[in-house]
């Protein structure tokens, strides 16, 4: 079935009902665009679990900060629908900021509290725009499924807070990091880096896995931890390390010491140049 795409909210809530109406089950990809093989990965998740997939493609001005790269953002809405429409999906819902945004919009969702730190604390804001628009995203495409990429590790419990404390009836599906060959998780922001940029920026795999590994052979002190992660990340040239911290998997919170039974999270941000980039490890008893 070739793919439809849908711009309308008005439209894209017909469409759902009908789908619902029919028994159809929905499965929902949020997206930003500018897709790759990690946004495909999740669509094909999606494709697994329900009858029929909807993409999203709409870059969110709300979850940009005024010096954030919301105009640069990459767009290429054309291999977007390529992209999704071979890893499965059967529409494309793309509106326009004034469709999601009309004169005289004043409402937002503020996020709960795994929102207050890491990426809430360098981007003020963010999260309360992410929960908004996939607040009203979730309106749009009535999913019973959605599916989130576990690289923004942060968004997911997020997300997760907004549709427990919210009471949206949908399941959320959090579905593994796709990598490239150097271990560089693929995110659309990879494109602003050079091939010097991008063998470096390896280095947070080789960071993640070295506090992985330590974990495993029963290193259980956070600084200690930390501290492999940062002695890696700190050859990178010219990085700047925002954070790289182990914490509770469930609810980012420090500690000094883990004990036997906790999962951790490995979190990592740096910039490189005027890039930003977040990975993450989560490590199970
Ligand atoms: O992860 C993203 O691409 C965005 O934050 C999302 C969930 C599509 C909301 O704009």
């Amino acid at each position: 079935m070739p793919l439809q795409i849908i711009t309308s909210v008005e439209e894209m809530q017909n469409y759902s009902s009908v789908l619902r109406a029919k028994g159809k089950t929905i499965g929902f990809v949020p997206t930003m665009g500018y897709l790759h093989e990690g946004h495909a990965a999740l669509i094909r998740h999606s494709c697994l679990e329900a009858d029929i997939t909807i993409v999203s493609v709409f870059v969110n001005p709300t979850q940009f900060g005024p010096n954030e790269d919301f105009s640069r953002y990459p767009r290429d809405f054309e291999r977007d629908c390529h992209v999704a429409e071979e890893a499965g999906a059967a529409i494309m819902y793309a509106p326009t900021v004034e469709e999601m945004y009309p004169n005289g919009y004043s409402s937002m969702v503020l996020a709960g509290k795994e929102s207050q730190v890491f990426d809430g604390v360098s981007r003020p804001g963010h999260f309360n725009g992410v929960v908004t628009v996939v607040a009203k995203l979730f309106n749009a495409v009535k999913p019973h499924i959605a599916v989130f990429g576990q690289k923004d590790y942060q968004q997911t419990l997020v997300i997760k807070r907004l549709v427990k404390d919210l009471d949206f009836d949908i399941r959320i599906i959090i579905a593994p990091t796709e990598r490239e060959l150097n271990g560089l998780a693929r995110s659309s922001r990879n494109v602003y880096l050079s091939e010097h940029d991008r063998e470096n920026a390896s280095l947070i795999y080789k960071a993640l896995t070295a506090a992985v590994d330590a974990r495993q052979q029963g290193e259980k002190n956070a600084h200690s931890l930390q501290a492999i992660m940062q002695k890696i990340l700190m050859t990178i040239p010219h990085v700047h390390i925002e954070y790289a911290q182990a914490v509770h998997a469930d609810t980012l919170m420090e500690t000094l010491d883990f004990s036997d039974d906790n999962s951790i999270v490995f979190l990592v941000a740096i910039r490189l140049g005027t890039t930003r980039l977040i990975d993450n490890f989560v490590w199970h008893p």
